[in-house]
């Protein structure tokens, strides 16, 4: 903890390109997502179909999850597949440089794959833990809804990105790309002031596993990223919240993809003693995908920079570097 990193801590705020879904100039679009991509590897989409009475109500419902007693909460606590309910300080993004873990709380929501599904003994592949229907009438509902939406908006993003990538536009629609995507949404709740100094963060710096991230969040600033995470000091910037954007980014796989022409960019959320609520969608792709060096990506020049590694394999490994052993929670059980 001794050589916590020393950083530039001047308030300073990030400004992205807005990438419009429903711009029907999609050279336009794929330009500037690629300009995004090449920059920062954060960018706003807007116009995306989902209402902003819809996404209210999903922060609704989110709202009334964390606002049960913590008893009820442990009762859909996460289970093997990295579903349900993860409590404070259960993950530690930034280990070098947090005393504790995030100060956060969330819940897991996966697609759900039937027991008698064939792939539901694959890790991540699983049935989701539910609240009850008598505590949180239609949460269920809700939260279903918003992820076929949300998986929906993240399959546009995915052409544009494949656009960029100089692929063809479905390339990543594929059934071993994203025909059967690990998709997971979590509802967050943040609590407390951050301090830095002190090495305590509502979430630590990481940068994302997956492909893409599609993040809806409140009103309430926290969220910022580091564009150069070798820089000396580092230099945090503010993303400030627009209502009805995502803020989108690129995760770790999309860089290894790209055999990191697209990078994925480290990035932390600082509480300001606010409550927040945030909800980020992680769309990584099927279970057995391969994740290598894109075809557009390699060349004479340019080898590729990664081993191919398989998603389910890339995703356990990181998940099991950040969250806590479920033996802690036991006597809960
Ligand atoms: C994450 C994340 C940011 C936020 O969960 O990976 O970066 O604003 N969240 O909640
Ligand atoms: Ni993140």
């Amino acid at each position: 903890m001794e050589n916590r990193t020393h950083e530039d801590t001047t308030m300073k705020v990030s400004s992205l390109n807005c990438i419009d879904l429903s711009n029907p100039d999609l050279r336009q679009s794929v330009d500037s997502l690629k300009q995004a991509c090449l920059d920062c590897g954060f960018f706003y989409v807007i116009n995306h179909g989902i209402s902003q009475e819809f996404m209210d109500e999903v922060f609704e419902q989110s709202k009334k999850f964390f606002a049960l007693p913590l008893e009820e909460k442990m009762k859909v606590l996460r289970n093997e597949k990295h579903r349900g309910y993860t409590p404070v300080l259960d993950e530690i993004l930034d280990p070098d440089n947090q005393v504790r873990g995030d100060y956060k709380e969330g819940y897991y929501i996966g697609i759900e794959v039937p027991e008698d599904d064939p792939d539901s003994d694959k890790p991540f592949y699983g049935a989701n833990p539910w609240p009850s229907n008598d505590i949180l009438p239609r949460w269920r509902e809700i939260m279903e809804i918003y992820h076929q939406e949300a998986l929906k908006v993240s399959m546009a993003v995915a052409r544009l990105l494949a656009l960029a990538l100089n692929l063809d536009a479905d390339y990543f629609d594929r059934p071993e790309m994203l025909g059967k995507p690990i998709a997971t949404m979590r509802l967050l709740h943040y609590e407390g002031k951050s301090d830095p100094s002190k090495g305590i963060y509502a979430c630590g710096a990481h940068s994302d596993y997956g492909m893409i991230t599609l993040l809806a969040t409140d009103g309430v600033t926290g969220l910022q990223i580091c564009k150069d995470k070798n820089a000396k000091p580092q230099r945090w910037d503010y993303v400030p919240p627009i209502k009805g954007a995502f803020i989108v980014n690129l995760g770790d796989m999309l860089e290894r993809w790209s055999n990191g022409y697209f990078k994925s960019t480290l990035h932390r959320v600082i509480g300001n003693g606010e409550e927040r609520y945030s909800i980020p969608f992680f769309v990584e792709p099927n279970h057995n995908c391969l994740v290598e060096c894109l075809p557009t990506c390699e060349s004479d020049t340019s080898l590729p920079k990664f081993p191919p590694i398989k998603c389910s394999t890339y995703l356990s490994q990181r998940y099991r570097e950040t969250h806590a052993d479920l033996s802690i929670y036991k006597h809960h059980t």
